[in-house]
């Protein structure tokens, strides 16, 4: 009889051989945080969530019973990797209202914009290219080309978004043999910084996409989240006046914050090669994005329910914004230096007199309130002092309370 005693000369950490990047693999710092959001009487301004009080309960009900009736084949079936026809016939009319011009066969139906990414890194990415971001970033952005292999550049950021006289110049000075492959970049009130980035840098950079032909990434999770100032097109739209634009844009467009992040619906509209290949990436990934999910939103967006829940939303989140920004300044005039976002979830602050945001923040969770200190977002030196602050989950009056008890934990540090 031959024994099958397994050798296993080291730790079983060592013994499994993960891959290189799973071999010290970071979380995601903000993901860490949430063992405290379920605590009683917790306040959060961390999370990126859009609030529990505001979704369409009644409508997405509706979506959901309809799908189902009218097609519960369709809706229990594997479907088509690239998404349902029907579905991205209406995510490109929900295109064209912002003014971009694409066809339902420019559209990839993915499970959350978040796997959109993820297909597109596969695609483009091998271990040891490089990949520019702006910083600060979304932290699960710079945690996908961490696990990518990919060697991160970061680009300068200012209160407009990415400063693209400092990418011109870091792009002319760079060797030729070793060009970056893509930018990513949420122009629309970013993650984290909530800042906008302007129409005319938004022409630059497809201008500077196209002549260094990196793939520039729009991620827009929240564009549609405008509770102040004057729209601006997405970059994928202004594209088309650039010469060969259009050939460098890849859009990410997603339902999370403005329907629902249960239904898991995010989309890629990508030049046709790379689309063909996230396809592709797919196939292996999830063969199909949940068509049941995909038949709901559907329903819901064919119905015309999203324009009246949009405008219930972003009404929502101003009067939100605006408690949060006035109590900060009631209670902690001098401590919290606030950027004032025209839109979206986030308000991007710095502590001032010297201050850890992460420091605070266990003073903070002490009292029962939550932010995220602005390390997570940065890819290598963190910016200490600085914080994000989410008001889209807590109201007017919890805004109030978590501003107080924040300046309270402030006068502790
Ligand atoms: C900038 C950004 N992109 C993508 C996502 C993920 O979106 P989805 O739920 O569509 O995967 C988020 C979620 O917080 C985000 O902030």
């Amino acid at each position: 009889m031959t024994s099958c005693t397994t050798v296993r000369p080291e730790g079983p950490e060592e013994a499994y051989a993960f891959a290189a990047p799973f071999r010290a693999p970071q979380g995601s710092p903000i993901r860490e945080l949430f063992k405290y959001v379920g605590r009683p009487g917790m306040i959060s301004f961390a999370g990126g969530y859009p609030s529990k009080d505001l979704f369409d309960r009644e409508g997405l009900a509706r979506a959901l019973d309809a799908a189902y009736r009218s097609d519960p084949i369709a809706c229990l079936q594997y479907g088509d990797t690239a998404g349902s026809p029907l579905l991205r016939r209406s995510l490109a009319r929900l295109m064209a209202a912002r003014e971009v011009n694409c066809s339902a066969d420019d559209i990839v139906v993915t499970t959350g914009s978040q796997q959109g990414f993820d297909l597109l890194l596969r695609t483009l990415i091998a271990p040891g290219d490089t990949a520019l971001i702006e910083e600060p970033a979304y932290p699960a952005a710079i945690q996908a080309l961490r696990l990518a292999g990919a060697n991160i550049v970061t680009v300068r950021t200012d209160g407009d978004g990415i400063d693209v006289d400092a990418l011109a110049a870091q792009l002319d000075a760079w060797p030729q043999a070793c060009r970056p492959k893509l930018l990513y970049t949420v122009p629309t009130f970013a993650n984290p910084t909530g800042a906008t980035l302007p129409r005319a840098r938004r022409e630059a950079l497809v201008r500077l996409a196209t002549q260094h032909r990196i793939v520039l990434i729009e991620d827009d999770p929240y564009g549609e989240l405008r509770f102040a100032g004057t729209p601006v097109p997405p970059i994928l739209a202004l594209a088309d006046a650039c010469p060969g634009g259009r050939d460098w844009v890849v859009y990410f467009g997603s339902l999370s914050k403005i329907v629902a992040p249960g239904l898991r619906i995010g989309w890629a509209i990508a030049p046709a090669p790379i689309a063909r290949r996230m396809i592709v990436a797919k196939q292996t990934s999830d063969l199909c994005t949940s068509p049941l999910s995909q038949e709901t939103a559907r329903h819901y967006l064919d119905s015309a329910s999203l324009e009246s829940h949009l405008r219930s939303i972003v009404g929502a989140y101003r009067s939100r914004c605006e408690a949060m920004l006035k109590a900060l300044t009631h209670f902690a005039p001098n401590e919290v230096i606030c950027s004032a976002p025209q839109g979206g979830m986030f308000v991007w602050a710095r502590l001032t007199g010297g201050r850890d945001a992460a420091d605070v923040l266990k003073r903070a969770i002490e009292r029962n309130v939550m932010f995220v200190p602005g390390h997570a977002f940065y890819v290598r030196e963190a910016d200490a002092s600085s914080l994000r602050l989410s008001f889209a989950a807590p109201n007017e009056a919890e805004a109030f309370e978590g501003a107080r008890r924040l300046a309270s934990a402030l006068s502790q540090t």
